[in-house]
């Protein structure tokens, strides 16, 4: 087989990278390890940028979105009794829009099929070669038959644990991370949600967040020690911790119901520098990870996808390849920047061991964040998203 450009992974990275180089007139081949039932049964984040939210319209996939997802105009922080709102709007005059990942990476398939996008699914043993020339290629399984794809580019956009990463030479590649010794226990839920928008909240127990995808669908999670199991939190157990992390207020309109999925995801800060090795570019959770804290992670995989395509598109429209030399170091300064805040936000309202001072200086930061608005509208800003330049 032969493409342009062979996409490793159908996550949001790949399938939005495929879509805006297809309206571009540039042909690509999407890999995938699972089938496409496994990729929509995985239940991710929820809050979409204005960024990604004009991508998706740009590329003729914000049909549902617009119908379906919620515009909200703020947020609200909580810690302990006291609570207060962010207003996106009136802070820094833009919304986010709460419509679930698992809904874009749907309206993504339906739009890749609509217009022929080739996608192979339960691909194995995808291997990259001669990244470091022009003339790349991907190996892979299918069937139990060997394949082979010659490609001018490959985008890896194959999540954390990928080939894509691990086919830098180790001497090309430094990771910068860190890891939070607690995860978050969400669940999902067929009831009304708590509150009309989001809720962060930071409490002596630990953080909790109120979240949601819909009027009649509410997601839910509460910080839990790294190593707990999910078999240990029956739905009673989680919903009494929810509501000890709320005010009281909150808790006690609370509505509880059977959960319809619950899982726990450790929290990581993760950065690979550069993300580009010869004909090879990282793109989304396979170059870093946030915790999920500021809602950064599948917006990050947006402004990758954005700076990507559109050096994809220059260098085949006018043989201009500076957008793809400066691909890297253009994605990483907003990844750096999104790392910053998620990080920011992390440890604002999470529980960790601190000593007595740390605690003292994090109940003044949110002091801080309570009283001022300069200190709402650094969150504001961040939180819907900065520029893509
Ligand atoms: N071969 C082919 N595909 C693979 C391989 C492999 N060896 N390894 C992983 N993949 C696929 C995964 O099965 C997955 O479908 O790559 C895809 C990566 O998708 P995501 O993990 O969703 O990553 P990305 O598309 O970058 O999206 C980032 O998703 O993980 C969340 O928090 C993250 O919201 C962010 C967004
Ligand atoms: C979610 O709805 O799953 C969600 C929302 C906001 C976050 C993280 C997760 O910061």
């Amino acid at each position: 087989m032969k493409t342009q450009v062979a996409i490793i992974g159908a996550g949001p990275s790949g399938l939005l990278l495929s879509q805006r180089l297809h309206l571009a007139g540039i042909e690509s081949i999407v890999l995938e390890r699972h089938s496409r039932e496994h990729v929509l049964g995985r239940i991710r984040a929820g809050v979409l940028e204005q960024g990604l939210a004009d991508m998706l319209r740009q590329a003729g996939v914000g049909e549902r979105m617009d119908a379906e997802g919620e515009i909200h105009e703020g947020v609200e922080i909580a810690f302990g009794d006291n609570r207060i709102r962010i207003n996106f709007e009136q802070l820094v005059g833009k919304t986010v829009m709460v419509y679930g990942q698992t809904e874009v990476t749907h309206d993504l398939y339906d739009a890749r099929d609509a217009m022929g996008g080739r996608i192979i699914h339960q691909a194995e043993d995808v291997a990259l070669h001669g990244i470091d020339t022009d003339k790349p290629y991907v190996t892979f399984k299918k069937d139990g038959v060997e394949e082979r794809i010659d490609c001018d580019f490959i985008a890896g956009c194959d999540g954390f644990h990928g080939p894509s990463r691990k086919a830098f030479p180790a001497d090309k590649l430094t990771v910068f991370e860190k890891v939070y010794p607690f995860g978050w226990l969400g669940i999902l839920s067929e009831t009304p949600p708590v509150a009309e928008e989001l809720i962060y909240s930071g409490h002596p127990r630990g953080f909790a967040l109120c979240s949601l995808r819909s009027r009649v669908l509410s997601r839910y999670y509460v910080q839990v020690p790294s190593g707990e199991k999910v078999e240990d939190w029956s739905d009673d157990r989680f919903w009494e911790e929810l509501k000890s992390r709320l005010p009281a207020d909150v808790a006690s309109t609370l509505v509880t119901g059977p959960s319809i999925e619950k899982s726990i995801a450790p929290l990581r800060s993760f950065v690979a520098e550069p993300l580009t090795h010869g004909r090879l570019f990282l793109v989304g959770d396979a170059g870093h990870i946030v915790p999920p804290t500021g809602a950064k992670g599948l917006n990050l995989a947006a402004s990758d996808v954005f700076y990507l395509s559109s050096g994809l598109i220059d260098f085949y429209r006018a043989g201009d390849d500076s957008g793809l030399s400066g691909y890297s170091a253009k994605a990483l300064r907003r990844i750096w920047l999104a790392e910053r805040f998620s990080w920011w936000m992390t440890t604002l309202l999470h529980k960790f061991d601190e000593e007595a001072f740390d605690v003292r200086v994090k109940r003044a930061e949110l002091d801080y964040l309570m009283s001022s608005e300069t200190a709402q509208r650094a969150l504001a800003e961040n939180y819907v998203g900065l520029p893509y330049d």
